[in-house]
């Protein structure tokens, strides 16, 4: 079977080196890929970004299974879109990616269905909302509609920062009018103490299917200083989610969330990624929905899979009357994975691209360097954005894997690399 991945990202560099592991798979396709997913015979790029003329060569070339990686195709339609050629993919429609694409929907969804969140307001006009937080006080959080790949987050520790996320996310005066008009708007909550975890499923519309938990550092500096990311670094499992918790995060988020789609008309199908706040006592609050995998927590996750990836998509993608979901019994290497970023100057800002990459590794079975933002030409490997790559190690704790991961980063070189030294800090001990 041939297999498309579609995005071009860590994520992706990790779906398509799990998925051509399976015997069932001749060549894993990925649009548009990037330096490490040239890199490996049974996985080629493909340099096709427009979603119409890559469906068209998808149906062209029988391509076996599609996998979305990024929110973006998905916000986009391409689930419904390669569905209508007949074409088999897997993930949530435009209308169910909503659950990501818009905080405002994904909040009062989940005031509708009861599924524990921090309270909240709505707002497109900037005065209402610099009243709301007045009125509140801090620390308070304040985020922007619609999709900002992580960064659009402010966590207000005084009025200040507050007033001024809101200035730059409704602005005030002539321009508000216009961004009004767009559609603009921010959500402003409560703000949730707690520890934070990552929890991701596989629907297929009726049953969720709980992969390995997962925790990521979305600060840039060590010690979650700093402004948010995409994601620093990751691991896997979260020891946060002790059985109590995870059978919480299925009752009260994952299954109800399941059910209020459908029932609002809409099937879930895809993965879905609940970000949770776990509480001292073992409370669980949904921070936001995902309506992918995350990125870098897939890296370690899937380091760590030990089923084949195309059974479980494949039985994820059958029609539902013939659905074997429930049937897949998931194993999990039972030793952690670790995996950190390596940035490019001036992230999250304004990453600079172009540094020559040097002092790579070879693949390892218990270590890979999944490529993020890298292009190569030729024997030449150059950074082309912000999160360059992702270090990932396996190994019998999280010191261990930490320590490794840590090691081979050191003989790796590009100019304005940065990355944080405590990846995993959170675990140790537990
Ligand atoms: P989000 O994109 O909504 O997950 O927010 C990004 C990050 O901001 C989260 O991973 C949290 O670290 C932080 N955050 C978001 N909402 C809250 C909240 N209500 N209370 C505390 N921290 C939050
Ligand atoms: N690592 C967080 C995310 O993928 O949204």
């Amino acid at each position: 079977m041939k297999v498309l991945v579609v995005g071009g990202g860590g994520r992706e560099h990790a779906l398509a080196w799990k998925l051509a592991q399976s015997p069932r798979v001749d060549t894993v396709f990925v649009a548009p890929g990037n330096g490490g997913t040239a890199l490996t015979g049974r996985i080629q790029n493909l340099d096709i970004v427009d979603q119409t003329q890559l469906g068209a060569w998808a149906v062209q070339e029988k391509i076996g299974l599609v996998v979305v990686g990024p929110e973006g195709p998905l916000a986009a339609g391409i689930v419904d879109e390669f569905r209508a050629l007949g074409l088999r993919i897997f993930g949530p429609t435009r209308a169910a990616a909503q659950l990501e694409s818009s905080k405002a929907f994904s909040k009062a969804f989940m005031q509708r269905h009861g599924i524990p969140t921090a309270a909240h307001e709505t707002f497109s006009d900037a005065v209402a909302a610099h009243a709301y937080v007045t009125e509140k006080g801090v620390p308070i959080v304040i985020k922007a509609d619609g999709l900002a790949a992580g960064k659009g987050v402010v966590v207000a520790m005084t009025l200040d920062e507050a007033h001024a996320a809101i200035d730059l996310m409704l602005p005030p005066k002539a321009e508000s009018n216009r961004r009004a008009q767009d559609g603009a708007r921010v959500v402003i909550e409560e703000y949730l103490e707690g520890e934070e975890a990552s929890f991701m499923v596989v629907c297929n519309g009726q049953d969720a299917l709980p992969l390995a938990t997962s925790q990521d550092h979305k600060r840039l500096l060590d010690g979650d200083l700093g402004p948010n990311t995409g994601g620093m670094g990751a691991y896997s499992p979260a020891p946060v989610v002790k059985p109590a918790v995870h059978a919480r995060a299925m009752r009260e988020v994952i299954l109800p969330t399941l059910r209020g789609m459908e029932k609002e008309g809409v099937v879930y199908t895809g993965f879905l990624y609940a970000g949770l706040m776990i509480g001292s006592k073992g409370q669980v609050k949904t921070l936001e929905f995902n309506c992918r995998l995350g990125d870098p927590e897939t890296q370690p996750i899937l380091m760590r899979l030990k089923t084949d990836l195309v059974d479980i998509l494949w039985a994820a993608t059958e029609p539902s009357a013939s659905s074997r979901l429930d049937q897949i019994d998931m194993q999990w290497d039972r030793r952690t994975a670790l995996g950190v970023v390596l940035a490019a100057h001036g992230y999250p800002q304004q990453p600079r691209t172009g540094d020559l990459i040097s002092g790579l590794p070879p693949e390892a079975l218990d270590a890979m360097v999944f490529h993020a933002a890298t292009k190569r030409s030729g024997e030449v490997l150059a950074t082309s954005g912000g999160r360059v790559l992702c270090v990932t190690a396996l190994a019998d704790n999280v010191r261990k894997a930490q320590q490794r991961a840590y090691d081979i980063i050191k003989a790796i070189r590009f100019d304005g690399a940065q990355c944080r030294s405590d990846i995993g800090h959170r675990a140790i001990g537990k």
